[in-house]
C-alpha cells in the first residue's frame, strides 16, 4: 500500500470530525471478500457478454439462460463473507447520526456486515420480482432447483436487479437527493467502482458543491479521480480499517 501517512490522517480526521458521511460502494469492495468485479481483469464482463445475460431482451428470448448465470453468482455468493472494508464501513455507521451508504453491487455483504442505511441502485440478488403480478420477495434458496423459478400466481420470476437498459428507481434517486440535501456530508467517500455510470458521477460532483471532502479509494484510476480531492490507492480492504478505527 503505497499511500501517503498525511492523505491517511487528513482522512481518518475528516471522518472522525463528520456528522454527515456519504458512501459510494462499487463491486471493488466485495472484491477481497472473493466476488468477481465485472471490468477489470478477468472480470465478469470480460467471461460473458452482458447483452446475453443482463438485459430485459435476453431473459425474454432465453430466461434460463439468464438465470443460470445469475445461480451461478449466488451460489459464489453464497461462500462469501464481509472483509474487514465492510467491516469498516459498518462501524461507522454506528458513530454517525448521518451516514449512507449507495452500493451499486447487488450483493448483500454491506448489510451482512452490520451496515443498515444501504441503498442498492442496482437491486439485490437474492430478490425475485414476478413478471404477472410484479411482487417483490426475498429468495435465498440456492442453488434454485428449477430455472426459471415460478411464482405462485404461476408467471415466472426474474432477478429483481437493474439490467442494461432499464432505468433506476425514480423512489431511491429521491432518497440520495433527499439525504445529501438534508445533510450535506462533509465526506464522501468513492470505494471500488469505476464510476461508469453518469448518476454515480453526479451524485459525487453533488457533494463537492457543499464542500464535501471527496475521497475516491481505489487501487486504480478513474473517470472519477479527477473530480476527487484525494486518491487512496489501495484496496479498500486494507485502506478502510486504517481511515476507520
Ligand atoms: N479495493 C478497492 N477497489 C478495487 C478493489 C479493491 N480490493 N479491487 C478492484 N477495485 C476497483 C477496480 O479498480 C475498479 O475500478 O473496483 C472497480 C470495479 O469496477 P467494475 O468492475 O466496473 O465495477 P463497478 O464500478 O461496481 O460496476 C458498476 O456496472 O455492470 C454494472 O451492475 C454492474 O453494479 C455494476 C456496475
Amino acid at each position: 500500500m503505497n499511500v501517503p501517512s498525511e492523505d491517511l490522517e487528513r482522512v481518518k480526521q475528516a471522518l472522525e470530525e463528520a456528522t454527515s458521511v456519504f458512501v459510494i460502494t462499487g463491486a471493488g469492495i466485495s472484491a477481497e471478500s472473493g466476488v468477481p468485479t465485472f471490468r477489470t481483469a478477468g472480470g465478469i464482463w470480460q467471461q460473458v457478454d452482458p447483452m446475453k445475460v443482463a438485459t430485459p431482451e435476453a431473459f425474454a428470448a432465453n430466461p434460463k439462460k439468464v438465470w443460470e448465470f445469475y445461480n451461478d453468482r449466488r451460489v459464489r455468493l453464497k461462500q462469501c463473507a464481509p472483509n474487514p472494508g465492510h467491516e469498516a464501513l459498518a462501524r461507522l455507521e454506528r458513530r454517525k447520526e448521518n451516514m449512507l451508504i449507495l452500493t451499486q453491487n447487488v450483493d448483500s455483504l454491506h448489510e451482512d456486515a452490520g451496515s443498515e442505511r444501504v441503498i442498492h441502485i442496482h437491486g439485490s440478488i437474492w430478490e425475485v420480482r414476478c413478471m404477472g403480478c410484479r411482487k417483490v420477495t426475498i429468495h435465498r434458496e440456492t442453488p434454485i432447483p428449477e430455472l426459471p423459478p415460478h411464482c405462485a400466481c404461476g408467471a415466472i420470476l426474474r432477478p429483481n436487479v437493474v439490467w442494461f437498459g432499464e432505468t433506476i428507481s425514480p423512489i431511491q434517486c429521491t432518497l440520495v437527493e433527499r439525504f445529501l440535501e438534508q445533510h450535506p456530508p462533509q465526506v464522501t467517500l468513492v470505494i471500488g467502482t469505476e464510476a461508469s455510470f453518469g448518476y454515480i458521477i453526479s451524485w459525487a460532483e453533488e457533494t463537492k458543491r457543499s464542500d464535501s471532502l471527496l475521497v475516491e479509494i481505489n487501487p486504480g484510476v478513474t473517470d472519477l479521480s479527477g473530480m476527487a480531492d484525494i486518491c487512496l490507492r489501495s484496496s479498500s480492504g486494507e485502506i478502510l480499517p486504517k481511515i476507520i478505527s
